[in-house]
């Protein structure tokens, strides 16, 4: 992926790839043309490259302006073949990147950490869609282009734009490949098949409109070859790693019903949906037909069950509770995640189950959104230790204190994690106060979780540290 800075009517680059960063041999070479309908952004899809490979690339511009112009080297890896032995993979974990709430020092050490990445999973929320000021958290540390809530083609494509100003951001790409999802910033907050909480269709026009302008952006700004939905395609996708795992993206947004707002009994309802029947049916195949050691699934929001309900009724820390639930509103639950779909998490629960004990595969859900640390247990319908569960914080959006005004030694938030921990026995980590992203290693018989933590967000040179690491055993849970 590349984009070009230009204003010419069209641009055409040669793409280079290869196994050296100073380009001594070309591996695969070729052009591409780009202009003003794609937003000057240029996707090449380099086939037959060996598996399993460091690959360097660069484009050269050969027309225009800056014709003759190199563009800054990036580094990729391939995936090893579908089956093949594989002993190990890891995936940095990452979600959640306000403009406007702080730096980008989680992006930077994500760079400096490449080389022990197999590939960062982005898992949504990497624009945010609102306006200068509104989601600013203790800042605005820098200011959103355009100011305003994003509506058209062209605000999107701003906001994406500025976004990728980012030297941290560009850093990170630019060191190892990213495997992408959206979760709802990307289009409008809490966003569903027909709407969103942050749309009005009488001040903000049709809903699909927006959305297809969003879409439309993404797919120019992100390094994906997933077609959009908007044009009958499809961002649900799986990858392969050896015989290890099948990494399968799920997409939360486009096809879901509302978030359930009302009462449990809308939450509990056996007729609403998160993926749609067509993406749950590709799914349900998908995880039937493969044959590996971890049915990996990236998922945009928290997929454990988390029950808010002592969190609520405690004087002291309700707070929190809203903070958590977003938009909730009576309800013990933050209906925006999988707990307002319970119907459909316990038919896929029971997919996995069943597929597990046939196969042995166990299921490792990779999660975002929520701009906190979580480490799950993952149960079966039955009640049997299935698989787990790992939620990174966020790169720089708001969390719990930030969204309620609470200084870092505030005493709410340290009860408020013992409260949430004593109500959800499967929960065997919660860290609501700091950002920063994840890692998992995962191997034959166990996954290696790791957080790190971003000491101040507010610091454009913040260090980032190391902090909890969690082993989780297959057939016995979580063991450090
Ligand atoms: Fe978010």
């Amino acid at each position: 992926w590349t984009r070009i800075s230009a204003e010419d009517p069209q641009v055409t680059v040669i793409w280079q790839v290869s196994t050296s960063r100073d380009f001594h041999t070309i591996t695969a070479q070729g052009t591409a043309t780009t202009d003003s309908s794609r937003d000057y952004t240029i996707h090449v899809d380099p086939f037959s490259l060996q598996p399993a490979t460091v690959y360097f690339y660069r484009f050269i511009v050969t027309t225009g302006h800056y014709a003759g112009q190199h563009s800054p080297t990036g580094r990729t890896k391939t995936a090893p073949t579908p089956g093949t032995p594989l002993e190990q993979l890891t995936l940095a974990v990452a979600s959640c990147a306000n403009w406007e709430s702080g730096y980008f020092s989680a992006y930077r050490d994500m760079a400096k950490r490449a080389e022990l990445f197999d590939a960062t999973l982005f898992l949504g929320d990497y624009i945010y869609e609102y306006a200068s000021g509104s989601y600013a958290g203790n800042g605005p540390v820098r200011l959103h282009d355009p100011a305003h809530e994003l509506r058209t083609l062209n605000d999107y494509r701003r906001r994406y734009a500025r976004y990728r100003t980012d030297a941290d951001l560009q850093a990170a790409h630019a060191a190892l490949p990213w495997i992408v999802v959206w979760d709802d910033h990307e289009t409008a907050n809490n966003s569903w098949a027909n709407g969103a909480e942050n749309h009005n269709p009488n001040t903000q026009g049709d809903w699909l409109t927006r959305r297809n302008c969003a879409m439309q952006a993404y797919f120019e700004w992100m390094p994906v070859r997933a077609t959009s939905p908007s044009d009958n395609g499809r961002i649900y996708r799986s990858f392969s790693f050896g015989d290890l795992a099948e990494l399968t993206i799920m997409d939360l947004r486009t096809y879901r019903d509302v978030e359930a707002h009302n009462s449990v009994a809308q939450a509990t309802d056996p007729a609403r949906t998160m993926l749609g029947s067509e993406q749950f049916a590709w799914l349900g195949n998908k995880i039937e037909s493969s044959n590996v050691a971890w049915n990996v699934l990236g998922n945009s929001v928290m997929f454990a069950p988390l029950n808010l309900m002592t969190l609520k009724s405690d004087p002291a820390a309700s707070s929190v509770s809203s903070a958590l639930s977003e938009n909730i509103t009576n309800l013990p639950l933050n209906g925006d995640q999988w707990d307002g779909y319970t119907a459909e998490r316990s038919r896929l629960l029971n997919l996995l189950q069943a597929h597990h004990a046939r196969t042995g595969a166990t299921p490792l859900l990779l999660t975002g959104d929520i701009h906190t640390e979580w480490a799950h247990n993952i149960y079966s319908t039955t009640g049997t230790l299935l698989g787990a569960e790992l939620v990174c914080s966020s790169i720089s959006a708001p969390n719990v204190d930030e969204i309620l005004g609470l200084q870092p030694t505030n005493p709410i938030t340290p009860a408020a994690q013992s409260i949430i921990q004593a109500a959800n026995p499967h929960c065997r980590h919660v860290n609501l106060v700091h950002h920063g992203y994840a890692y998992v290693t995962i191997t034959r018989d166990h996954a290696e979780m790791h957080w790190l933590r971003v000491d101040a967000i507010g610091d454009p040179q913040s260090q980032v540290r190391d902090s909890v690491s969690l082993t989780w055993r297959k057939g016995e849970g979580f063991s450090s």
